[in-house]
């Protein structure tokens, strides 16, 4: 808790100038930061804010998945900053690169949002939006956007795998997850936070106002899934081909180029 104390601190003396109203809040166990934010952006528009959390008693995953974390193994924290772009589309896509690309060198990322370490899961992303009161009939009104990060630090042991509460997720994935402190040893949960949190700020407000073009590069010098078969979640097999200008996936299947959006299906490498 000391040690993500101290982190938290310099993160917010980093963002202060930048986001005024600007906090940061580290708290010893929560249900879930994402579920907390969502509450207080349901109770009003909330300021920007970064909520840490040492331990989850019921972290959420994408798809309706539970996540489990392990405390003083993980890394769990949710961003909430109020945007109003003109395109949602590519935002989570924007959270990975900025993480992948602060994280480690050798981190990938797995379209949509997987954060990869030599071929296994280091983290996931789930961002969600909440609009205020005001914002129902106003669709250019500023929303919520929550951005909640799971990383791995340390690797999930196999006696952990082996129960539901593992490191990266509620299923036991065949390949077992990967920590960061694999490649970045000694590595502490505040640290891994203060190598991202600034510039994941600074990347979200870049695509408040120029969208997810200019982040298009950047992803194909991550993405993970590049030249390789895939199968989507409707059967239909195919090989990658990078992402459009709005993040869509796409997927070439022999009878040309389908685009892949994120809520239609998921992909994994075949
Ligand atoms: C995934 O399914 O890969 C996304 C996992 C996201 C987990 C993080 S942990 C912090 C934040 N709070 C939650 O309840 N979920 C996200």
């Amino acid at each position: 808790m000391s040690s993500l104390l101290a982190h938290a601190e310099n993160i917010w003396q980093a963002l202060v100038p930048r986001l005024p109203s600007f906090t940061v809040e580290v708290l010893p166990e929560i249900d879930s930061t994402n579920s907390e934010l969502m509450r207080r952006a349901r109770e009003g528009l909330p300021e920007p804010v970064l909520l840490v959390a040492e331990s989850q008693t019921a972290g959420r995953g994408r798809l309706g998945r539970d996540w489990h974390s392990r405390p003083g193994h993980s890394l769990t924290f949710s961003l909430g900053l109020p945007m109003a772009p003109a395109s949602w589309s590519g935002l989570s896509l924007v959270a990975g690169i900025s993480l992948a690309e602060h994280l480690h060198p050798e981190v990938r990322l797995k379209w949509p949002n997987d954060l990869w370490l030599q071929e296994r899961k280091l983290g996931g992303i789930l961002v969600e939006t909440a609009s205020h009161s005001g914002a129902v009939t106003d669709p250019t009104a500023r929303r919520l956007v929550v951005v909640g990060v799971g990383i791995n630090i340390r690797r999930p042991e196999a006696a952990a795998l082996a129960a539901p509460a593992a490191g990266s997720g509620a299923t036991v994935s065949p390949v077992p997850p990967a920590g960061l402190a694999e490649v970045l040893v000694g590595v502490t949960a505040g640290e891994a936070l203060e190598r991202v949190a600034a510039a994941l700020v600074e990347d979200l407000l870049r695509f408040e106002s120029g969208g997810f073009a200019g982040f298009r590069q950047r992803f194909s010098r991550l993405d993970a899934l590049a030249g390789r078969a895939v199968r989507l979640s409707d059967g239909t097999d195919g090989q990658a081909r990078g992402v459009d200008d709005e993040g869509a996936l796409l997927v070439d299947t022999g009878s040309g180029l389908r685009r892949v959006t994120s809520s239609e299906v998921s992909v994994r490498p075949c």
